[in-house]
């Protein structure tokens, strides 16, 4: 039976707000079937003023979509085993579009991000659904799309389109983020194993598209994701302390929109460990 939870989206074509739950690792079944429903359809789910949450707590949450599985390069947060910590003032500001650790083979299928500090003003986070975005391509490129693949790896362009990356934040992401070099190839365009869309695999991890001449490459790949970022893919969430998304990893892009200057912004996320990606042949 369906449990009763009160869904509301809050854009066309992606993100929904779900009411009527306390979150914690001992939801009814009922509850947490309607959530995994409403995630595939809406791909990010925000709960609001889940302020009761504590780092304990927002992994037995996670734990119940499957198992956690910590960042591949960046230690877990002290005293827990399975929370990234966010804190912008180390310069970690994930402003530039990305699915979580695309650059190994089983990425994450699920996260979840609670706000701990929420700046007054900025500090955003966009979501793009990838569903959409594929499904939206004309028929000559997603047959294009179908057939790519591309080589992705967390030694991506850090400074990328930012306006200024800080000292701070460049040397963390030389020492911590990138101590270990990843490199996995995906399919352009996989076959989600739940919800049975296609969607397209890209964001910053990725390096180049296999096979192609650099400059081809390069304008493809801004091709698709022009397409991801369409603002009729995205959510804009506004941020509150307790604040939890949810989304799915397999489906979705977002990045946080670095406008809050040097006001705290602490977020913290667990990932829920995912199957590498099928190809539309298999
Ligand atoms: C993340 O990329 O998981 C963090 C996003 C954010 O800071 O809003």
């Amino acid at each position: 039976t369906a449990a009763r939870l009160d869904i509301r989206p809050v854009a066309g074509r992606i993100g929904a707000e779900v009411h009527g739950v306390r979150l914690s690792g001992d939801l009814q079944p009922a509850v947490l079937q309607t959530i995994r429903q409403a995630l595939g359809r809406h791909k990010v789910l925000f709960f609001r003023g889940q302020t009761h949450l504590n780092e304990a707590g927002q992994e037995a949450f996670g734990r119940l979509f499957g198992s956690l599985v910590p960042h591949p390069t960046v230690p877990s947060l002290a005293g827990t085993a399975n929370i990234l910590d966010v804190d912008g003032s180390r310069g970690e500001r994930a402003s530039s579009w990305h699915t979580d650790v695309t650059f190994v083979p089983g990425y994450p299928a699920i996260s979840i991000l609670r706000s701990v500090t929420a700046p007054e003003r900025g500090g955003d986070t966009l979501w793009a659904n990838t569903a959409t975005a594929y499904a939206e391509l004309s028929p000559a490129l997603r047959d294009l799309a179908d057939r790519l693949w591309a080589l992705h790896s967390n030694v991506y362009d850090y400074v990328g389109d930012r306006q200024s990356a800080s000292e701070q934040g460049l040397h963390r992401y030389q020492t911590v983020f990138t101590s270990t070099r990843y490199e996995t190839e995906h399919p352009l365009v996989h076959v989600h194993a739940e919800t049975g869309e296609r969607s397209l695999i890209l964001g910053h991890f990725v390096q180049r598209i296999v096979g192609l001449p650099s400059t081809d490459s390069r304008l493809l790949l801004e091709l698709f994701q022009n397409h991801v970022t369409r603002p009729e893919n995205v959510v804009r969430w506004r941020w509150a302390a307790g604040d939890v998304a949810v989304w799915d990893n397999r489906a979705t892009q977002h990045r946080a929109v670095d406008d809050y200057d040097e006001q705290p912004r602490i977020v913290r996320r667990v990932t829920v460990a995912g199957e590498p990606p099928v190809a539309v042949d298999g």
